[in-house]
């Protein structure tokens, strides 16, 4: 009776869990090409650091209750007359901007981290009664609940990934009132944990907007090159609706003549395999991009996307079967225009230009999924892009829902940019110390990305250490680093490990068999401050110490790229020195008011003169 009952319950287990994928692979995506309605602009927001809104004073969620009340912010409600007792007013409240972080925009909230609830109150009226329509969110840091005419669609957790719910079945034509719930508290088991050194902005930091699609629509697609044969394009298209099965879908690529019926199953998933001996390889001195258009029924949506191979091959890297040196930058996602958070195609556009200006083909988007711009633009433009898992220093290993926090948010970020043939690699994590539980963390993310995307490139940001106790030789002594198809990891002789001489008086010895990056190293310098190549934080240590880092580099002969810490200066709240920091990490090579430090043109003449 027992080995019956557990065989049931391991079905049971297997089968929510299929449901959980499921349900995390709702993501509508390509919503840049679809018609929406923004609703960015003015929301009218409240603080609440006692969560007054969400909690009754025994601490029980008003949502958890069969009528929740007036007392529970999500509600939005009004005194039913004079004598009615409501202690809260949106509409009376202040009003903050979307999309962007709170921090930045109201000052008595620069550094306030925890509840703030906001509501956008609007009309809407479909534009064909059978259509679906779901609120779409770019990313809110951190938690979201999100509630619609009073009703909770759902929560998010995750500061830096987008997600959607739909609001079909209650929406009206009008007073239609959103309201959500956005707590940016740092939490040990949280993805990242408590210590970052970055700013956490808290809010609706990227684009909302309603999308509206027809009943049965197409919300997702892999369409990519094989990259075991390059004359032949694969993937597949996700239908979502009622009947999904037995669809017939047109998968057009004008271009290329290309127009290829394939039929979905029960699930509503159809396969792609088509051939072409005519393919204009994606590269980043010909970023060409195709128009690929996807019609079933009354949907049809169109993408630009790229086709390329990128693969290793003992300690190379080969885009397009062809070698590639990797000329980078470490980014932050922070906004060079407003100060804040970034996520305006204009943020993205100056970022990616001042890479352009460095002689770089690549970028180090750190340390967590930028917004969906950045890869756009970079497919445009021709740059590769590494993007990173949030998995950022001391993570809670051996916490369930750490794990699946820190998977799901890779799961969004791979469904939502699988198609950009700039992003080559994905990146488990950043400095994470070695453990068994870390090993079996970030091994287990690794072996959930080979499978959600066998056509890219795994790596993280290791640490190196001592080879066999020598400081003067130095090695990348990490389990993880017999996962990964590319070998990466920070240094930072010079700055945290020496002066900058330290660079000529020790070696690498990289034992693995695979290509080599170096995902960071640099010095941090105050623009302006000059002075002798000894003295810290001039622009001229700063500078020595990217001429004896390069110099260095040059000893370690699998490498092949890197990308230096860090394109810009950034707001962290770990670094106050003052009139040199004042809270900014000044490891950028530009300051955070447009100013190119000397250093700025050590490495563009590297990059330059780099064959
Ligand atoms: C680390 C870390 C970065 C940090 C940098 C620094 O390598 O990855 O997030 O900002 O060093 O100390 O400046």
């Amino acid at each position: 009776m027992f080995k019956i009952h557990k065989k049931i319950l391991l079905l049971i287990f297997v089968f929510s869990f299929c449901l959980q994928i499921n349900a995390q692979e709702n993501l509508i995506i390509n919503t840049y090409n679809r018609s929406s309605e923004s609703l960015n602009g003015d929301w009218k927001y409240i603080v609440d650091p006692y969560e007054n809104g969400f909690y009754n004073y025994r601490l029980e969620a008003f949502e958890d209750q069969e009528n929740p009340g007036s007392s529970a912010f999500f509600m939005n409600a009004k005194p039913k007359d004079k004598s009615d007792l409501v202690e809260y007013d949106f509409d009376l409240s202040d009003s903050i901007a979307v999309p962007s972080d709170w921090n930045t925009q109201k000052e008595n909230l620069y550094y306030y981290e925890g509840t703030v609830w906001y509501k956008k109150s609007f009309d809407y009226v479909k534009t064909n009664q059978d259509n679906r329509v779901f609120v779409y969110f770019e990313a809110v840091n951190y938690q979201s609940d999100v509630y619609f005419n009073g009703k909770k669609l759902g929560a998010h957790t995750g500061g830096f990934t987008p997600f959607n719910f739909e609001v079909t079945d209650l929406l009206k034509e009008s007073d239609n009132f959103l309201v959500v719930k956005v707590d940016n508290k740092r939490i040990a088991e949280g993805v990242p944990t408590l210590n970052t050194d970055w700013f956490n902005y808290g809010g609706i930091t990227r684009d909302v907007k309603l999308v509206e699609v027809p009943s049965t629509f197409i919300q997702d697609y892999f369409i990519q090159l094989n990259p075991e044969n390059n004359q032949q394009i694969k993937g597949f298209v996700q239908l979502k609706g009622q009947d999904v099965s037995e669809k017939e879908i047109l998968v057009t690529i004008p271009e290329l003549k290309i127009k290829e019926k394939v039929v979905t199953n029960k699930e509503g998933i159809a396969s792609i395999q088509i051939k072409s001996k005519k393919i204009k390889y994606w590269s980043t001195q010909n970023p060409y991009l195709y128009n690929v258009v996807l019609t079933v029924g009354a949907d049809k949506i169109e993408d630009q996307i790229g086709f390329r191979t990128i693969k290793t091959q003992g300690q190379e890297i080969l885009l397009n079967d062809e070698k590639i040196y990797l000329k980078g930058i470490s980014i932050h996602e922070e906004s060079p225009i407003s100060g804040g958070r970034g996520s305006t195609i204009e943020d993205a556009q100056q970022l990616l230009n001042w890479a352009k200006e460095l002689g770089c083909n690549y970028v180090r988007l750190a340390h967590y999924p930028h917004n969906e711009h950045m890869v756009r633009l970079a497919d445009k433009m021709g740059i590769l892009v590494w993007e990173e898992n949030p998995v950022y220093w001391t993570i809670a290993w051996d916490n369930e829902e750490t794990y699946k926090n820190a998977e799901n948010q890779l799961s969004e970020v791979i469904n939502r940019d699988k198609n950009r043939a700039s992003v080559i690699i994905w990146s488990m994590a950043n400095e994470t110390p070695t453990s068994d539980a870390r090993n079996v963390f970030l091994g287990n993310l690794a072996a959930h990305t080979r499978e959600m995307d066998p056509t890219r490139l795994i790596s993280a940001a290791l640490e190196q250490t001592d080879y066999q106790g020598n400081p003067s030789i130095r090695t990348i002594h990490d389990d993880f680093a017999d996962v990964v198809d590319v070998l990466s990891f920070n240094q930072y002789v010079g700055w945290y490990d020496g002066l900058p001489d330290k660079c000529g008086q020790l070696s690498w010895k990289i034992t693995q068999n695979k290509p080599v990056l170096i995902s960071e190293f640099g010095a941090g310098a105050k623009v302006g401050f000059h002075g002798d190549k000894l003295t810290r934080w001039t622009e001229e240590y700063q500078e020595d110490l990217y001429i004896q880092t390069l110099k260095m580099l040059e000893g370690i002969e699998q490498l092949q790229g890197f990308s230096p810490w860090i394109l810009v200066d950034f707001r962290s709240p770990r670094r106050v020195l003052p009139k040199i920091q004042d809270g900014y990490n000044r490891k950028g090579l530009i300051s955070e008011d447009g100013q190119k430090k000397k250093a700025f043109f050590v490495l563009k003449d590297f990059y330059d003169n780099k064959k």
